[in-house]
């Protein structure tokens, strides 16, 4: 199978609550043997079924499904609680490994960005692990930039590490922008 081939077999669609125990195989491994993300310890099923319910109430998330499988997710939720960053959005992607590299975090992003645009949200930020060069990578390659750095605010399996914050600007200079809307009313 070609990586052209790959890529044009996936299908991105809505998550379905369901898919929570592939979603979180994908995951899991990330909590317990990297610094990608720094949640320590691996949520229960229930828990995470809970965490997708909530954030696909109002914010996209999508999962990537090939021959039947989840092979890869992304989701956007709030960057933070406070009023005026209503337009903004932290975004989050995992794609399973044997999967890397055959675009399919790019389609993901996509086909997010697009419902983010139709709610109305103007600013897409990661928050990434510093170090993690690849994700870095992948950000920029699909416009992000950077926008700040912290180099030691975490500390796990033994080590510390910071973290960069990458944006990705989604509308520009709206006068008057409109509050955004839940991804049920676009
Ligand atoms: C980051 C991640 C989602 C990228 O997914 P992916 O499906 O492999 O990415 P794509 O194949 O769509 O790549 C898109 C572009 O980024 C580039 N890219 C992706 N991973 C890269 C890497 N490790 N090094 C260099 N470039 C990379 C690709 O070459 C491609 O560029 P191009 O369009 O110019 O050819 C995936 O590596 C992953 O799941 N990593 C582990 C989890 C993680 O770090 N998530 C982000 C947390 S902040």
């Amino acid at each position: 199978m070609s990586m052209t081939n790959i890529a044009d077999l996936v299908t991105i669609r809505p998550v379905r609550l369901e898919d929570a125990r592939e979603i979180l195989d994908i995951y899991a491994p990330y909590i317990t043997d990297s610094l990608v993300t720094f949640e320590t310890e691996v949520p229960t099923l229930e828990e995470f079924t809970n965490r997708i319910s909530e954030i696909s109430s109002f914010f996209p998330y999508l999962v990537a499904e090939y021959e039947g499988k989840v092979v890869g997710y992304a989701y956007a939720h709030s960057f933070r609680e406070r009023a005026a960053y209503d337009w903004s959005v932290e975004t989050s992607i995992y794609v399973l490994p044997e999967y890397h590299r055959f675009s399919i975090g790019r389609h993901l992003y996509e086909k997010l960005e697009a419902l983010l645009v139709k709610q109305g949200i103007t600013c897409a930020i990661a928050c990434i692990t510093y170090p993690n060069p690849d994700s870095i990578t992948f950000h920029e390659k699909v416009g992000y930039t950077m926008c700040g750095k912290i180099l030691k605010c975490a500390f796990k399996l033994g080590q510390w590490c910071g973290i960069v914050f990458m944006e990705k600007i989604l509308a520009d200079d709206i006068d008057s922008p409109k509050e955004p809307v839940s991804i049920h009313s676009v």
